[in-house]
């Protein structure tokens, strides 16, 4: 008989249990608050909220926070916010709380007011009368609408609410409750010297601007009692003009640790700092684990963690070195929930990492849905049926076992055979190159999109997990496909570099975005990116930060108008750092120089011809699907589908949602 090998954990400190207050929580890996749009006109919770949140605690979380519950009525910082004083409340909360804590997670609940930044709500008053927002001091926002000083009354009535809500959500069954104390809205607005400009008891010393945060830790301590934990989460340093330093935290923190259980450590204020509430691909993964470090170092209540974590070595060593008791994590729990349930299996590798794309945030401003790029059922996750009533279905056999074959390695193709292989399918994929990922394989060697990188190598193994059989070198012609006789053809051929038909342009010194990784070795000292949508600008940060002077031309009046409106801003800001910009511009001739241009004056009409030197031009003008391609294997099988670029060029998102929805639909 084979002896069997003991289980020993990878990543033992990030498995191992740690109490706060008066529970044990099962691991350090915890799911950071993430709203959920579909809420209820009042406030109240839906069932397709309680699926979203327990898919993470059957993930394997160990705690996970609802967010943003409202107290107060004044502090309504986004349309719709879970409302802890609406009629009803109690029993879409107990249910919540009960689906995450049947899977073994601490259910927490994050309260917050918004301060200046809300939209008021009071009965009675109209909305179309003029906003009045309240905040620490009287101030005018950018947006010119009007902060007024919240009186003394207000505040005692704001500390009650949070005390009135803490002792809802415990009764509703809830582990912990977390108090937002960070990311600009209203405690931490109290604590930041830059917008806190009150000479009462609640301004000037730290003490004072700290006095809101007391109040109201130590009123909800009395109404929760010794043993219910207090998880209170700050912003380590506001990275704002006038605001407060890291120093400045760590006396906070000493000041309020008596109050809590477990300080939860991030950064930013609020939309001003919104790269730094949510790092993005720009930044370095756990960006804000020195400042969870430096608190650490001075109190001696449990610190979390959280920004851009999602590689279980790197989080491994942070607990491993004391620079944190947990680590949080929001948008890598979208891209895979299972990711703590995996780190304890020794599953690393199956991990789909978050590319910090942000169309989780984005969707939410666009259409008030929730989605993730590489994930196709976060925001479905009840109709999923893989949390809430009836979870654990998804991965069902479809039924009769079909022969698959799917023609082409991107991400739609991929995703579309790894749900077939999943249903119990027959799936062969082929690729026609050497290397998976397709339109992806642009973005090799990009330092700052190496997630995409992670999604291309997960995938694979995924899929060689799942028993999909993948080929290369393997062009699907009708011809092989009448060879195969699949049940199922999954036509996933992608779309090929759109390249300007202007003089020069077939020279060696130019290169296209989509091959650029295999011609890096070719750059000059300069180059001049022709197409400044969000490929052509992501390639200019990338060049320029190679130390390439960059330039970017767009025939269009602005740069990136298809990045997402959470992404784009910050690459926006960046490429204009760092490249030289020419919008409503078209590239007329390439040379040995560089790139001719000229301006267009909005009537097609181009003004003089100008040269922009540079040693390698780089065309990133859009991409074409390959349709003629895709229509010559069309009725070859009984079922057949069209997934990604070769549909229309549009984005990994796209790609994976409808690649995943083919292989369902089989
Ligand atoms: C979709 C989404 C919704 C979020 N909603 C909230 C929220 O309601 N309250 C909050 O404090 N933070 C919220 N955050 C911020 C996260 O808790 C976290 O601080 C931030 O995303 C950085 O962590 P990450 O890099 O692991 O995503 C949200 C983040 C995301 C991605």
């Amino acid at each position: 008989m084979q002896q069997k090998i003991s289980f020993t954990p990878k990543y033992p400190r990030l498995v191992s249990p740690l109490r706060i207050g008066g529970i044990t929580l099962r691991s350090r890996m915890c799911s950071a608050p993430m709203g959920f749009p579909y809420i209820t006109e009042t406030g109240l919770v839906t069932n397709e909220m309680t699926a979203f949140y327990e898919l993470r605690a059957k993930g394997g979380a160990a705690i996970v926070t609802v967010s943003e519950a409202v107290t107060h009525p004044t502090g309504k910082s986004h349309g719709r916010l879970l409302s802890l004083y609406a009629d009803g409340a109690l029993q879409g909360l107990t249910d919540l709380a009960r689906a995450i804590k049947r899977h073994g997670a601490a259910a927490s609940i994050e309260l917050n007011h918004g301060g200046m930044f809300s939209e008021m709500d009071i009965p009675g008053d109209s909305r179309d009368a003029e906003i009045v927002k309240y905040g620490p001091s009287e101030l005018v926002l950018p947006d010119g609408k009007r902060v007024r000083e919240m009186p003394n009354e207000m505040i005692d009535d704001i500390v009650a609410s949070f005390v009135r809500g803490a002792a809802l959500v415990k009764r509703a069954g809830f582990d912990i409750v977390m108090i937002h104390g960070g990311h600009g809205w209203l405690i931490e607005q109290f604590l930041s010297p830059a917008v806190n400009r009150r000479t009462d008891k609640y301004g000037g010393s730290p003490e004072n601007r700290a006095r809101l945060a007391l109040e109201i830790t130590t009123a909800v301590r009395a109404a929760v009692g010794r043993d219910f934990p207090i998880e209170l989460r700050i912003s380590g340093e506001e990275r704002i003009e006038g605001g407060y330093g890291i120093k400045d935290a760590v006396e906070f923190a000493k000041l309020v640790e008596g109050n809590i259980d477990l300080l939860h450590v991030s950064a930013g204020f609020g939309e001003d700092g919104f790269a730094d509430t949510h790092p993005s691909v720009f930044a370095p993964h756990g960006a804000n684990v020195h400042l969870a470090a430096e608190i650490k170092r001075h109190v001696s209540v449990p610190v979390a963690t959280v920004g851009g974590l999602n590689d279980p070595g790197e989080m491994e060593r942070i607990i491993a070195s004391g620079k944190a008791d947990l680590v949080c994590m929001a948008r890598a729990l979208l891209a895979d929930p299972e990711l703590p349930r995996k780190v304890e299996s020794n599953r690393a590798d199956e991990i789909m990492r978050c590319l910090r794309c942000f169309t989780c945030h984005a969707e939410r401003m666009l259409t008030q849905t929730r989605v993730c790029a590489v994930n196709p059922i976060i925001g479905r996750e009840l109709e999923a049926g893989v949390s809430g009533p009836g979870y654990g279905r998804l991965e069902a056999p479809g039924g009769e076992k079909k022969r698959v074959l799917v023609a082409g390695g991107g991400p739609g193709g991929m995703t579309a055979a790894l749900t077939a292989a999943r249903r119990g399918h027959s799936v062969i994929l082929c690729e026609k190159g050497h290397a998976l990922g397709g339109a992806l394989l642009s973005e090799a060697g990009i330092p700052f999109k190496s997630g995409v990188f992670d999604f291309i190598k997960t995938r694979e193994r995924q899929m060689r997990l799942a028993g999909v059989d993948i080929r290369f070198g393997a062009e699907v012609t009708p011809e092989f496909v009448r060879r195969i006789a699949p049940d199922a053809l999954i036509v996933a051929v992608g779309a090929e570099q759109i390249v300007p038909p202007i003089p020069g342009i077939q020279r060696e010194n130019v290169i296209p975005a989509s091959v650029l990784p295999e011609r890096i070795s070719e750059l000059g000292r300069s180059a001049v990116v022709l197409g400044g949508g969000l490929v052509g600008c992501e390639t200019a940060v990338f060049l320029a930060q190679r130390g390439i002077k960059t330039a970017v031309v767009e025939m269009g009046p602005r740069l990136a108008p298809d990045a997402n409106p959470r992404h784009g801003p910050i690459l926006l800001k960046l490429v204009s750092q760092l490249a030289e910009i020419h919008v409503n511009t078209r590239g007329t001739a390439v040379s040995e120089r560089g790139l001719t241009a000229a301006e267009e004056n909005g009537e097609g009409f181009l003004g003089e011809e100008f040269l922009i030197e540079a040693d390698t031009v780089i065309v990133a003008a859009g991409m074409r699907p390959r349709r003629s391609i895709a229509d010559a294997l069309r009725s070859l099988a009984p079922e057949t589908a069209f997934v990604g670029d070769c549909v229309a060029a549009k984005n990994i998102r796209e790609a994976v949602f409808r690649g995943y929805h083919a292989a369902l639909d089989l």
